[in-house]
């Protein structure tokens, strides 16, 4: 749904490819998130999202763009109850974290705050970081535009171009 040729999303592209290509991130497309979107595509959505914000105010888009690819890099199927404690709400953001430690090695102190915070204000942790807010509010707007089915309208309107154009 971004088109490729696009500078900012080339811009984009540099700043998570090498997260983008791991396996880890890439079985993302295999967890369901909100009706009809993959927890992948939700969270390339979140992540340029936040990265065009992020950017557009001055930040650290390049922390708002890798942060906000990983931050429901929780990898269990949310449905399966017996795969975390509590509240999905609740768990799944200290998962994403622990696997974004186990994915990068290292995450910076940024980074941490920005995928721990990200459902603040449901949950306590609160973002610490002008990037936090950026991915937080990205978040929300991303969820709300796919449980609406804006999302796929915009997909299916651009595989309509696409394969016009191709043809
Ligand atoms: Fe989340
Ligand atoms: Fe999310």
């Amino acid at each position: 749904m971004i088109p490729m040729h696009h500078t900012s999303y080339r811009a984009f592209l540099q700043c998570v490819r090498d997260l983008l290509d791991t396996p880890e991130v890439q079985s993302m497309r295999d967890i369901p998130h909100h009706p009809g979107t993959s927890c992948y595509e939700h969270s390339v959505f979140v992540s340029y999202v936040a990265f065009r914000l992020a950017r557009r105010w001055g930040l650290d888009a390049r922390a708002a763009a890798r942060a906000g690819l990983l931050h429901d890099l929780y990898l269990y199927d949310p449905r399966d109850k017996t795969q975390y404690q509590g509240n999905q709400c609740f768990a799944h953001p200290v998962a994403a974290l622990k696997n974004a430690w186990a994915l990068c090695g290292s995450l910076t102190p940024m980074e941490e705050n920005i995928i721990v915070s990200h459902m603040w204000p449901l949950a306590k942790k609160m973002p610490r970081y002008k990037e936090a807010l950026v991915v937080n509010l990205a978040d929300k707007l991303c969820a709300t535009a796919e449980v609406c089915r804006i999302y796929h309208y915009l997909r299916n309107r651009d595989r309509r171009r696409r394969r016009l154009a191709a043809a």
